[in-house]
This record gives C-alpha cells, structure tokens and sequence, in this order.
C-alpha cells in the first residue's frame, strides 16, 4: 500500500516551489533593507512555553498542539507559532544585553491540528519579524511597514487590507472586563458553550466568536477603545495619524482582539479582501518576556501565512516562471562531459542558469528536453568542436546559429 502524505500537509515542489523561492527571495531582501537579522529557533519546544504565552485557554493550547512525551518523558509541542520561541531565544541568549532595540525575522513551518480549509493546513508556513525594546509607536509602524513592503514589491497591497485595534494595556482592560461581563450576565447563558468557558477565562474573546448562536447577544457590546485609559489612547491615535501621514492605507476593527492572550495595545491583522482570509496578523506583547522569566522588555511583532500569500499570487497569477535555463549544453558522449565541466560553472558564476544532459541521451532527445525545458539557448559541443575550441550556440527562440569561443566571458556576451 502507497503511504501518502499525512492529512493537512502538502509537498511544495516545481512551479510552487519557485514560487516560494520568490517570495522568500523578497521576503530576505526588504529584511535586509529594514536592517533586521534573521532567527531560527527549534521546531519543537518545551510544552509549557505555550501554555504560558499563548495561554491555556486558547484554541491553539486547548484543541489544536501536537503534544506529545518523548522517550525522556518530556512534555514536547511542535511550535504552533513562533512569537514564543523567540521570546525564549530573547531570554536564555541574553539578548536584553545587547544594543537595543533587537529586530527579528524568521520564516518557518508551525504546526496546528486545525479543521482543513482553503488556506488553512496542518503544516503551515509564517514569515514573521519580532522587534524588542521599544515601547513607541513608531515600532508599531515600522513592525507594519516591513509586511507593507512586502505586499507592494509582490503587487498585492491593494488586494490586502490592514485593520487595526488597540486592546489597551492591563489597567483599562481590567476596567473593560468588568463592564463587559456586566453586559453579558444575563446573555452568556444562551451563548455558545466556546463563549462559557471564555466569560470567565478570557472575556474579550467573546468579541471575535464567529458562532451565529452568539451574534444577537453581541450586538451592543461595549468595546474596548471607549475606554483606553490615556496613555493607550494617545499612543493609539499617534499610531493612526502616523500610518495616515506614510500612505499606509487601514481601517478600524474593534472586533479584533486577536486569538493568543499575550498582547496588548496595537493589535492588527491583515485581511485577503476578495477572499476574507486573514493573511497575517501581530502586535504589541509588552509583557510576554516577563511572564518567560526576563526583564520587562515591550515587543511588538507579526506574522504573515506564507500559504497564504502564495496563494493570493496564484489566485491573481502575479508570478510568472522566470527561471528558464539560459543554456542547456548538448554532448554527444559522456567523455565531453569533463571538458565543459569548468565552463559550465563559468558560466553559472556569471549568474547563467546552465543545465547539461546527464542521461546519456542521444543527440535528438537532448534537443527534444532542451525545447521542453523552454532554454533560451543550446550549446552543442562534440569532439570536432572541442578540438577547435569552440562550441555551436544556438538561440532557440530564432533559431540563428553561431559559432563561438568555449569561453564564459564570449558565450556570455552573447546572451546579454
Ligand atoms: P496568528 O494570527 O495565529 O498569529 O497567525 C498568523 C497568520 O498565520 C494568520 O493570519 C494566517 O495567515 C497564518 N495561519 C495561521 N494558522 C494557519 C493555518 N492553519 N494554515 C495556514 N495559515 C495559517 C501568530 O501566529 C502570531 N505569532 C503572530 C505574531 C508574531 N504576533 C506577534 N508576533
């Protein structure tokens, strides 16, 4: 019996893959640009560090980790999002020593036992960045710049809309809270059995329930904004006005409050506006580092769905395969094979794609795979050309024909 791949999972190869290629390609590139260093932390982790920071009483803590003892007898989760293992990297590496403020990025797969839909998998990818040690809103907006970027250079921004909240610090959430199980106390009983549980853990995740039992009970909630205390709602209109004055186009959404318990103030998520998918979401987490056992550090970060947006380009086709193999060589037997070796890789060092039979194949299968393959070139090359030193290059898109030196430099003034 075939083994096939497990549910929630997918193999990315071929026309993906360099689809992928591409947008990790941009992805390093604009991080460079902003000056932020690249992380990789473990695939698994200790089970507690989630449960702590993402919280108990989460869907990803409660219903969607996959835990498991290993042969030690340890409680180990494959990282269901990466914030946290950062965090723990933030801490047992000293980073709050170094110069601040420390700037983040990673890509990596997370794992999440979630009900399968379009977008939604099992294994998924997330590029995030993750920025410690400032508590201004200017690292809200440069933290939100980068993923901006990012959706312009792929062409998609205008495709993507940024809505934002703030959730408040603990002191006006604590005011919040109140008021808002006020408000429910005589609603929570017809509410989804979700919404129990979270009136007394998490009352504001409430707010974002998507169950229609819940709806009419939702529909005068009181909401969090109108009572930021005032450092939160000068912090939040700065933010707003700041986004407004650098062209980042967003809208309001008091209904996000975000489905992780460690953040506060700024929270945003960013949203596929033709198909209702969120593309990404982050925040400011000010407290996380503390309740991991560091020093106070405020932090702000976000991480965007990388199966997501591979999606979004495929759905609007915005990435056409331009990695055709410049030249594919044609020899007439295997012994030629070490005589182009070096220019081969000339080649390849001036930046050429360059691709040579390695089937032995005979002359007209080599040209039949050289048309399929799309090369822009073919470079034949038999005893008779090694002899003279050159080589038959041949364009394959006009058919013209040339001789040429077997020198990169000459072959690639050609292609130029
Ligand atoms: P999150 O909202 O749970 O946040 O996930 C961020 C993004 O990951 C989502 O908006 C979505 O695009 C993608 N995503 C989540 N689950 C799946 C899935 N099952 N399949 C495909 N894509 C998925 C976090 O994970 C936070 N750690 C983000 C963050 C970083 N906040 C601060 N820093």
């Amino acid at each position: 019996m075939n083994i096939s791949r497990a549910k929630g999972t997918k193999d990315i190869f071929f026309d993906d893959m360099k689809i992928w290629q591409y947008v990790e390609e941009n992805i390093k590139e604009i991080c460079i640009k902003h000056n932020i260093d690249q992380i990789r932390t473990p695939i698994f982790e200790d089970t507690t560090l989630f449960s702590r920071s993402v919280g108990d009483e989460t869907d990803i803590v409660n219903k969607e980790m996959y835990t498991f003892l290993d042969k030690g007898n340890r409680s180990i989760t494959l990282r269901p999002e990466l914030t946290a293992g950062v965090v723990r990297a933030y801490i047992e590496n000293g980073f709050s020593s170094m110069l601040t403020p420390i700037k983040l990025w990673y890509i990596g797969t997370m794992y999440r036992y979630e009900k399968m839909q379009k977008g939604r998998y099992r294994e998924f990818s997330q590029f995030g960045i993750e920025v410690f040690g400032s508590d201004s809103y200017l690292a809200d907006i440069e933290v939100i710049s980068v993923a901006y970027e990012l959706f312009k250079k792929l062409r998609i921004s205008d495709k993507i809309a940024l809505k934002i909240n703030s959730i408040g610090c603990s002191k006006c959430r604590a005011k919040y809270i109140d008021t808002l199980k006020e408000y429910l106390v005589d609603k929570i009983d017809n509410m989804c059995d979700d919404c129990k549980i979270r009136y007394v853990k998490n009352p504001m995740r409430i707010i974002d329930c998507k169950q229609d039992k819940c709806k009419s009970a939702k529909q005068n909630l009181p909401m969090i904004t109108d009572y930021l205390c005032d450092d939160c709602s000068k912090d939040f209109e700065s933010l707003k006005q700041t986004l407004f004055d650098v062209g980042i186009e967003y809208e309001i959404d008091k209904t996000i409050v975000r489905g992780l318990d460690y953040y506060n103030k700024t929270v945003f998520e960013f949203i596929s506006k033709d198909l209702g998918l969120a593309v990404g979401g982050g925040g400011r987490y000010d407290t996380l580092v503390e309740v991991l056992g560091g020093t106070h550090t405020p932090a702000i970060g976000f991480g965007l769905g990388m199966d997501r947006i591979i999606l979004l380009l495929k759905e609007y086709e915005l990435v056409k395969n331009n990695r055709n193999v410049d030249i594919y060589f044609i020899i007439f037997d295997s012994n030629i094979f070490p005589k182009v070796f070096k220019l081969t890789n000339d080649l390849r060092d001036l930046g050429y794609i360059i691709d040579i039979d390695i089937c032995n194949r005979s002359f007209n299968a080599q040209l039949k795979y050289a048309s399929k393959i799309k090369a822009r070139y073919i470079c034949i090359i038999g005893e008779d050309e090694l002899k003279e030193n050159l080589c038959g290059l041949k364009n394959m898109n006009t058919s013209e024909q040339i001789k040429v030196d077997m020198s990169a430099e000459e072959i690639g003034n050609i292609l130029k």
